[in-house]
């Protein structure tokens, strides 16, 4: 580790000479593990667009918020995570097994410093299982094999798109990826996915700087686009909406309003889930702990959950 590297010694696969997606949402998130060019890559879009900051702290609030109501109000216990990032506070391993300890959990990223600091995302609890795969989203079918060595695939898993369609520029390929995971999961499956919308010239001109650093770029779809990833699916409510507006966990803050909007949708309807799923998807009671990065408040809350009629 050097003064101006923060981030693990580099191994000759990862590349500090390039900027990395990971490694940037790392440093936005206030992270340690990323490199001097990933950080002024960094600077250049949060320079343009200050609220990039906000916007990913928003994500994973909203990730955690998605995996809670998943595991705890549906009843959830598998969960495939495809772009990950690296480690941080509340990874979905721990959101969903605080909930539920037997919760199992795939996670799936192409980023060779997120596949070094994975050994941060193999830390189940001892009911559970966590297993981490090196791969590229754009190979579904790949995706969905390995996974089936952790995952039963027969039985409801969440499918995890955060913050990660944007990475693939042409939204008929984005579709065919998101579809295809989706389609080797079983009915009552869900897909939780979080994507930002272009607000305005400023945004537009962060991205093209981003992309001039050589980082990958990432396209900022319109709202139908984003509400087109659930096609087919029926939406939680409230439906497909900006972060903050996504069952938003009771506190004495106003929200953050960030250009981003998430849901959460069914692959099918509830009552198609055969009666031994149902059986074992029992919700429970459950001690919702809030907490965040270093920065942020601290706070804890009782909360009451109820079966899903
Ligand atoms: C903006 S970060 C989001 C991380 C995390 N999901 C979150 O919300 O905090 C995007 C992640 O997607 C990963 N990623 C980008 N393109 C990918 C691809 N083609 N296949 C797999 N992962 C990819 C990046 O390496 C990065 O970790």
């Amino acid at each position: 580790m050097t003064e101006d590297s923060q981030a693990a010694a580099p191994s000759p696969k990862i590349d500090t000479t390039v900027p990395h997606s990971a490694r940037i949402w790392n440093y936005w998130l206030g992270g340690k593990d990323n490199y001097p060019v990933d950080r002024e890559a960094g600077d250049r879009y949060r320079e343009i667009y200050p609220q990039i900051v906000d916007t990913a702290r928003a994500g994973r609030y909203f990730m955690a918020r998605a995996v809670r109501y998943l595991a705890g109000q549906v009843g959830i216990r598998q969960f495939l995570d495809v772009g990950t990032g690296l480690p941080t506070v509340d990874n979905t391993h721990e959101v969903a097994q605080r909930v539920a300890p037997e919760c199992r959990i795939v996670y799936v990223d192409n980023d060779p410093l997120v596949l070094v600091h994975a050994r941060a995302l193999l830390t189940s609890s001892a009911e559970g299982v966590c297993d981490y795969i090196d791969a590229d989203m754009r190979d579904p079918e790949a995706i969905l094999t390995a996974a089936a060595r952790t995952l039963d695939l027969t039985r409801p898993v969440a499918l995890l798109l955060m913050g990660v369609m944007g990475h693939i520029s042409d939204d008929d390929e984005a579709r065919r990826i998101a579809d295809g995971l989706l389609g080797g999961l079983p009915a009552g499956s869900y897909l939780a996915l979080a994507d930002s919308i272009s607000s305005g010239r400023g945004h537009q001109e962060a991205g093209e700087k981003y992309s001039e650093t050589g980082a990958v770029p990432y396209q900022l779809r319109s709202p139908e686009q984003i509400k087109g990833f659930f096609s087919g699916l029926t939406l939680v409510d409230p439906g497909v909406v900006p972060l903050a507006e996504w069952r938003p966990d009771p506190s004495p803050f106003p929200p953050t309003h960030v250009d981003t909007l998430g849901g959460v949708g069914q692959k099918a309807l509830r009552r198609e889930i055969t009666e031994t799923d149902a059986a074992e998807s029992q919700p429970r009671p459950f001690l919702m702990i809030e907490y965040s990065f270093d920065l942020f408040s601290y706070s804890t809350f009782a909360y009451p959950t109820r079966p899903v009629t």
